[in-house]
């Protein structure tokens, strides 16, 4: 009787450990983010987030309350589902497409459960890199040249949650490779591979541009930069109507002013 319990206790003791070794299979999205390709990526110098991430930076900011609001508008929309794949533009450049892409994904992936892939869609003059605090290195330009599987791209930021793609080396044919069929290919697979997150694109504008256009009809949604006193209302109208007035989920008034900046003190001391 002795015995065969303690053949019992042994058997109990070996499968214990069996099961130990080989935990239940994970999901195919952690495999991946454990796989060693993406923990080689950390392996980039880290150099602190530009002080413009202001939701990281400035968390008490009205700025970042106003990225809190935008974050709302998108995951609770009153009709329908929430746009997963949100590409950001505007009409020209410098009118802060990079700031609000940025700040909009981190405000998302700081959310409770909301995973962020950010992907740097300006090949021509990339900086969402500066911003998440790397230096450039390779990205979407080398996924679509079929030089790199995705895996190997992918940065894990310092933002739990929050992965990028840069736009990686400088490419000659930006308009060609962005309006490409591989890039169409690209926004399928992200969306299939990365079921669970929220995917981001830093555009170019689309005034002065012609890839901004083309991906628009790739997105589920467009979120429309402004900056305050540069594009002229009518070609706000017309860049709008280019990319498609169905396709636009919102449109960002960025402007800085000095009553703007008071209020912020206002709204500091009143919140605090
Ligand atoms: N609301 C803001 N507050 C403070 N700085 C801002 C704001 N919006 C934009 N900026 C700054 O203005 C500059 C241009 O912004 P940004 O790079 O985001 O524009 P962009 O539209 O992405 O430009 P590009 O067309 O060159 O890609 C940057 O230095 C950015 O940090
Ligand atoms: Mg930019």
């Amino acid at each position: 009787m002795g015995k065969i319990s303690d053949a019992l206790e042994r058997r109990r003791k070996e499968t214990a450990l069996k099961s130990e070794k080989h935990p239940l299979a994970v999901p195919e999205r952690i495999v991946e983010e454990r796989s060693p390709k993406i923990i080689s990526k950390p392996l980039l110098d880290f150099t602190g987030f530009s002080h413009k991430l202001v939701v990281v930076t400035a968390p008490d900011s009205m700025d970042a309350e106003n990225f809190k609001v935008l974050r709302g508008q998108i995951l609770f929309p009153q009709k329908g589902e929430p746009p997963r794949c949100i590409m950001v533009t505007s009409a020209f450049p410098g009118e802060g497409k990079t700031y609000v892409a940025a700040n909009l994904a981190v405000s998302i992936a700081l959310g409770i459960n909301e995973h962020v892939l950010m992907v740097d869609c300006d090949l021509r003059r990339p900086s969402l890199h500066k911003m998440l605090g790397y230096k450039r290195a390779e990205g979407l330009r080398e996924y679509l040249r079929g030089e790199r599987d995705l895996p190997e791209l992918l940065v894990k930021t310092k933002i739990d949650k929050l992965s990028l793609l840069m736009a990686g080396k400088p490419a000659h044919n930006p308009s060609e490779l962005l309006a490409s069929s591989a890039m169409r290919e690209f926004i399928r697979e992200v969306k299939n591979r990365y079921d669970d997150r929220y995917i981001i694109l830093d555009a170019t504008p689309s005034q002065v541009t012609a890839e901004a256009n083309v991906l628009a009809h790739n997105v589920d949604g467009v979120v429309f930069v402004v900056m305050n006193q540069k594009a002229p209302r009518e070609t706000v109208r017309r860049s709008i109507e280019n990319l498609g007035k169905n396709k636009i989920i919102g449109i960002v008034f960025n402007g800085y002013s000095k009553s703007y900046k008071a209020y912020d003190k206002y709204y500091k001391r009143y919140y605090k």
